[in-house]
Parts: C-alpha cells; structure tokens; sequence
C-alpha cells in the first residue's frame, strides 16, 4: 500500500454515516411534526363541534329539536339529508336563511346573529351527526280521489259538469267506455298539456303533480263506476246550508246540513245535528239561527290538545306565555278577540307573506289548527 495517498474509505463511511443519520432524524421529526399536526386538526375540529353544541343550543334547538329531530324546522339529524348535502350548502343555508319560511337568517351580514365562524361551528356539529344518523323515510304522497273531487267540482266542473257527466263547454270525463279505452298516463298528458286551441286549458302550469295524481285517483275511481264525493270542508257546505235557507230551499239546506254531518266531529256536529232536527220539524228559521250561530263559531276546537300544538309549533316565535317574540304577544291578543274563528284558522294555514308567520298547510291539520284556536281563546280575557 503506497502511504502517500490517503484513506478516504473511512472519510466516506463516517460522511455515509452521518448522511443517514440526518436523514433519520429528519424523518422521525418529520412524523413527529405530521403527528402533532393530526392531533391540532382533530384537537380544532373537536372544539368546533363543541362551540357549534353550544350555538345550536342557544338558536336552533326551539325548531330543529334537541337532537335535529325536526318540528317547526325540518329534520336534520337524518342520513340522507346528510350524506346529499355538502357542508358548503348547510353553510349558505344558514347563512341566509330560507326566504318565505320559517327558517330565519343567521349570518350578520343579512342582520343574524352569528358570524361565519360561528355558522362553520354549528354546522361541524351537525356534520358530527352524520356517522349515527337515522334514515328518515320520506312521507309518501297518496293520491286521494275525494281531494281529487273536490278540485274537479271547483276547477273542472264549470265546463265538464258535475260529477264529470259533461257540459256545455266540454264532453264527458265520467264515460265509462272512454275511460275503458284509454290509461290514466293518457290522462295525466291530457290534463297536464291540455289542448289549449279546443278550449281545455294546459293544467300542468297551474296545478301541482300531486293535484294531477289526486284527479288520476278520481278517474280511477269513475272507470270502476264509483261515485266519488267532494271532499268539501264543514265549513263550505254550513255556508252552502245557509245560503240555500235564506233562498227558501230548506230540501237543499238539510242535504248540505247531512253530508256535513259525515264529516263533522265532536260539539261541531252535535250543533248540526239540532240544526238537522229543526229542518225536520219544518222549523226553518230556527235552523237559519242555530247554522248562523255555529258558522260564527266554526271550527270549534279542543283546547287541551291545543295546548301541545302551541308548544311545538307557535311557542318559539310566540313565548311560552304567549308574551311574544319574534311574532308578537298572543296573551292578550286584540287580533285573535276581533277575528272570527274560521278566519283565524284561514290565516295560520296560510300565514302571512314576506314575514316569519309562514304557511302551516300541509304541516297542521285543520283540526290540530281548529284546537290551537280554540287554545289561544282560552288566553283571552
Ligand atoms: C324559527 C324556527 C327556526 C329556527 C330557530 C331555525 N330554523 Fe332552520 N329551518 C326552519 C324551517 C321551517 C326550515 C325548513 C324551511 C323550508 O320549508 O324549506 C329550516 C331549514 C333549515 C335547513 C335546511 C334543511 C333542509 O332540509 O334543506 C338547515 C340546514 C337549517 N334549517 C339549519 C338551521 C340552523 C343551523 C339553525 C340555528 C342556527 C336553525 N336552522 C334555526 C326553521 C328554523
Ligand atoms: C274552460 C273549460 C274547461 C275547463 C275548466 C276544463 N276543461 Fe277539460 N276540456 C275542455 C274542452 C273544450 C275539452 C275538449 C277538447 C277537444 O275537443 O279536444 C276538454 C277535454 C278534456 C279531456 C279529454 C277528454 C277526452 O275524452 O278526450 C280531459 C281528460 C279533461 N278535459 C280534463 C279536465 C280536467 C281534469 C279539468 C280540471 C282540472 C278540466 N279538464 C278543465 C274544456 C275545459
Ligand atoms: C317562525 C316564527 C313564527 C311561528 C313558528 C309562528 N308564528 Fe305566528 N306570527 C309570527 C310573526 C312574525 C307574526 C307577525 C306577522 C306580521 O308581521 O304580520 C305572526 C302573527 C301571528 C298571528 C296574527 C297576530 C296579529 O296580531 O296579527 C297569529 C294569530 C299567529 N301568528 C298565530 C300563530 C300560531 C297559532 C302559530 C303556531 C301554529 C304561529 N303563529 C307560529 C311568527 C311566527
């Protein structure tokens, strides 16, 4: 070995060495470093759905319920609404609200009270729900042939004529061998595209597609030679009762008094069926009095049963005591003493536009709405 020239062997070996020391202890600093950061996400997202619990607490629990089980608001602890509803959408939903419902703007920029901080802390917990969610299933729609009578006698029947027999206007619709020969699709096209140059309206602009499958449920019912009676509201045929008493018709009046009578329930039909006994004993102003009476009064409700639709539907807007909040004060209330109770009822079910007093059709029966009057008179003096 010539002694001259260095050993670098070694030189290379320690630098090697030395290299994938480095190297290693980057690496575990590194894993480290992921690691600390992993548990500062979760340790953050852990104390969003903290302070979220609290804002939904405080704002949301009145409408969504304790557990986003839904009342006044929808349901929102649910798998599918969840899974197809990005955080960004619950985000701007929230943010803004939804115009024309209850569901009120929470963002400070359209007057709310959170900020978007906040709204990204609410909705993180109820993201959180996500995992145990219940799968809610959708109320299925059921066509009704008596609904769908009720809107033939008040839409259709001026052309088509009465029980779909046919008119001046229009032919038959209740044609038994018509309406052997063709399906209810054709049906459904007819009436929804209409034929606008023969005179027969194009419906599908103007009704619903649930009003559409109400009339296919009535058509099915005339193809199997059914009589189907409009399903008209108690109110609707006292007023018709009346009407037909003070023109002298008493035969009518005591046919409108009796098909009330099948649909009527509780004090409400007890009224009718003393007005019913009147027009027997040929007492026929007796009965203009005892219908006038009732038609004031209609619809009488229960206010114990009342009482319970009060504090699921109306108690976060309008207090506990009816003291008011964000709608005003029901105890006392100048409105409910001055409006008769059938018009309460008219204006609950359809609220009033542009303000957080939305439309309750469709969520409240008539009767539930019949019994939360009846309740809100109890708060009278
Ligand atoms: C005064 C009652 C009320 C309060 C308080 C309320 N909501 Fe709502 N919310 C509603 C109603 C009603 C709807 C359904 C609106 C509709 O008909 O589309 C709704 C809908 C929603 C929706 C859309 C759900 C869907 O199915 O698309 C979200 C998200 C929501 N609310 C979140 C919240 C959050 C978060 C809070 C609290 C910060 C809150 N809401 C407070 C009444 C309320
Ligand atoms: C303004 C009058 C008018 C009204 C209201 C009206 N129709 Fe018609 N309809 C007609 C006329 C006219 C025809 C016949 C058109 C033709 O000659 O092709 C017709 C035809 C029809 C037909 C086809 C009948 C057949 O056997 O060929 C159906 C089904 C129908 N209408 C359903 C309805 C329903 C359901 C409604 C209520 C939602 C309604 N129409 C309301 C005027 C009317
Ligand atoms: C999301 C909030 C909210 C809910 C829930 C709500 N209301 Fe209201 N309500 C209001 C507001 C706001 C008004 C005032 C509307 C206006 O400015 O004309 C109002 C008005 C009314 C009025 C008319 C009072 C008057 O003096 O004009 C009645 C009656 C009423 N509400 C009854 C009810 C009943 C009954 C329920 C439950 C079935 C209910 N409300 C649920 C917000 C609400």
């Amino acid at each position: 070995m010539n002694k001259s020239e260095p050993n670098y062997e070694r030189y290379v070996i320690i630098g090697l060495a030395l290299t994938l020391l480095v190297i290693l202890g980057f690496s575990f600093y590194w894993f480290g470093e992921a690691a600390r950061l992993t548990h500062a996400a979760e340790d953050f997202a852990k104390e969003r759905v903290q302070r979220g619990r609290v804002i939904y607490t405080e704002q949301c629990v009145s409408c969504h319920g304790a557990d986003g089980e839904g009342g006044v608001g929808t349901v929102l602890n649910d798998k599918n609404l969840l899974k197809n509803t990005l955080d960004d959408i619950l985000f701007s939903v929230t943010r803004s609200g939804i115009p024309s419902t209850q569901m009120p703007a929470w963002s400070v920029d359209f007057g709310g009270p959170l900020t978007d901080e906040d709204i990204k802390d609410v909705v993180a917990f109820i993201r959180a729900w996500e995992p145990n969610a219940p799968e809610i299933e959708p109320v299925a729609f059921e066509p009704d042939s008596a609904r769908g009578a009720l809107l033939f006698e008040t839409t259709c029947a001026v052309c088509h004529g009465e029980d779909g027999l046919g008119g001046d206007e229009a032919p038959a619709i209740n044609d038994t061998l018509r309406l052997a020969s063709l399906d209810n699709n054709w049906y459904r096209s007819t009436i929804a595209n209409g034929r606008p140059a023969k005179g027969m309206p194009t419906w599908g602009t103007v009704l619903s597609p649930n009003q559409i499958e109400d009339l296919i449920a009535l058509v099915d019912a005339w193809r199997e030679g059914v009589t189907v009676e409009a399903a008209f509201s108690v109110t609707e045929l006292i007023g018709s009762a009346i009407f037909s008493l003070e023109e002298g018709d008493p035969d009518s009046a005591a046919l409108h008094v009796s098909r009330a009578l099948s649909v009527a329930e509780g004090t409400g039909a007890e009224v009718l069926r003393n007005a019913a006994a009147q027009l027997l004993d040929e007492d026929d102003a007796g009965a203009l009095a005892t219908l006038t009476a009732l038609q004031e009064q209609w619809p009488l409700g229960d206010p114990v049963a009342g009482s319970e639709v009060y504090s699921t539907y109306c108690l976060p807007c309008h207090g506990a005591q009816g003291e008011g909040g964000i709608g005003p004060a029901m105890q006392p209330s100048t409105y409910i003493q001055e409006t008769l109770n059938a018009e309460i009822v008219q204006f609950i079910l359809e609220g009033r536009s542009g303000t957080a007093m939305a439309s309750f059709e469709g969520r409240l029966t008539e009767e539930e709405i019949a019994n939360v009057v009846a309740f809100l008179r109890g708060w009278q003096p």
